[in-house]
């Protein structure tokens, strides 16, 4: 089965990768992530998560916020608008630069990203030769109007990143929380982008999340601080459960580089689909400030009250996307094993990540004293710790498959013993062992 939701009158078809087709699969099976608009046909580059994708999804958005704003004390967080006044686009230089090359098939009419063919010369989807033209730029900004008249006046853009929503406040965070050198702001949020080629399912999206911090220095400071956002990054993925040794530093060089950074290392990881970025780390210097700045007419400078000194502060972006997190945590946790002679598919996901903490089951669901006994334990437990799920749909082997494709670590089944005795089987998803542990012990099992 494929997933590809092309339109074809909007784009031309995209393929899922080698090596892809199980985790697409497994996503939609278990409700992670399904695609756009689905029963319309879709929408290319667009995809929807299903609930326990939701789940995936926040607890890695809660992890980074914690883990970089709560137990900080130099990073606050913003929730910027994403329609913003296209000026402050005019003056980020993505409306005259933030765009791609794209050549069109004079036969088939499909549209390719110039730089991603391998052969410039053959279209991959006729196999014609010779019949792309001149590439041109192609600008990636999603336009809206903004109000009822749809004339050039009132035209704005969909953010294509989430740092533009930081960089307009730097100076409503100076001034109201007044914090001192260096101090960072993070956002979590939606961003888009009109990508010529959405492709290797929710790798490269239209519509996809950011997690960004604009970390603000002395320029005399930006190199120490980029070498702990560096560091930061590989923390993260250590908390989140992203193998180090799938992760790869790529220092890009001047050419490759966006047009506001004087350094970008990208960190790549390992997917099914070849080694491709995951986060970027840039050092954005003044350029966004400096620009604003002049755009706007308003002072963005900080002032050094010890150094009695007036300047722009230079910035430090570690950017993560969301999405390609989700994509790496899905490939990094996807295994298939043989378990009691039986082959089975199972996400290792570690417990911080998982969807699902525990699952609760009466080991019949049509003995009432068993089906009594797993709620009382099940409603006890999600006071503590609400990703717990109760499952009583077909038989014990069943739900152990189902539990084991969602990646939970645990599953709690309730038996006659335990109506002797207060004990349960708890079953270890990675090993299949089983145990006996009281009741009281759950939660710390947990
Ligand atoms: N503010 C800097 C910035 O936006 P970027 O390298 O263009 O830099 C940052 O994007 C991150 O956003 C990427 O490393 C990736 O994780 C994610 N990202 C970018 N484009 C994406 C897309 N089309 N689909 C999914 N994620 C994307």
């Amino acid at each position: 089965m494929t997933f590809d939701n092309n339109l074809d009158h909007i784009d031309s078809p995209r393929p899922i990768s080698n090596g892809m087709d199980k985790i697409v699969s497994l996503a939609k099976r278990r409700g992670f992530i399904y695609p756009g608009s689905e029963i319309y046909g879709g929408l290319s580059g667009t995809w929807d998560w299903g609930p326990y994708g939701v789940e995936l999804k926040n607890n890695v958005k809660n992890l980074w916020w914690r883990m970089f704003v709560q137990e900080r004390d130099d990073m606050v967080g913003l929730d910027a608008a994403i329609l913003m006044n296209p000026k402050a686009w005019e003056a980020s230089g993505h409306v005259s630069g933030f765009s791609d090359p794209l050549v069109e098939c004079s036969n088939c009419k499909s549209r390719f990203r110039a730089d991603n063919l391998e052969d410039k010369n053959v279209c991959p989807s006729c196999g014609k030769k010779g019949t792309f033209g001149e590439a041109r730029q192609f600008n990636m900004m999603f336009k809206t109007h903004v109000g009822a008249d749809e004339t050039a006046a009132s035209i704005s853009y969909l953010r294509p990143e989430t740092a533009g929503g930081i960089f307009v406040n730097f100076k409503n965070v100076m001034d109201s929380i007044h914090p001192k050198l260096p101090f960072g702001i993070a956002q979590i949020g939606k961003a888009f982008r009109n990508e010529i080629a959405p492709r290797d399912f929710v790798f490269r999206a239209r519509e996809f999340e950011q997690m960004e911090i604009e970390y603000f220095v002395n320029p005399a400071e930006w190199e120490s601080a980029f070498e702990e956002w560096r560091n930061n990054v590989h923390a993260f993925n250590d908390a989140i459960g992203i193998p180090r040794d799938a992760v790869h530093e790529l220092e890009v060089v001047p050419e490759d580089r966006a047009h506001y950074s004087r350094r970008t290392i990208d960190f790549e990881f390992d997917f099914p689909f070849g080694r491709k970025e995951l986060y970027g780390l840039a050092y954005r210097t003044d350029f966004d400030l400096k620009a604003h700045m002049e755009a706007s007419g308003v002072n963005l400078e900080y002032m050094d009250e010890q150094a009695k000194q007036k300047f722009i502060p230079h910035v430090i972006e570690p950017s993560f996307g969301v999405d390609r997190t989700i994509l790496a945590l899905l490939a990094s946790a996807y295994t298939e094993d043989e378990l009691g002679g039986e082959s089975r598919t199972y996400l290792k996901f570690n417990k911080a990540v998982a969807p699902i903490k525990a699952a609760v089951f009466p080991l019949l669901k049509n003995k009432p004293q068993l089906v009594e006994k797993a709620r009382e334990i099940y409603l006890s437990l999600k006071k503590e710790v609400p990703q717990i799920m109760w499952d009583d749909n077909g038989n014990i082997g069943k739900r152990y498959r189902r539990q084991d494709e969602i990646g939970t670590p645990v599953c709690i089944t309730v038996d006659f013993d335990t109506l002797e005795n207060d004990t349960v089987t708890v079953r270890n998803r990675d090993t299949g062992e089983q145990v006996r542990e009281p009741i009281a012990n759950l939660k710390s099992v947990i």
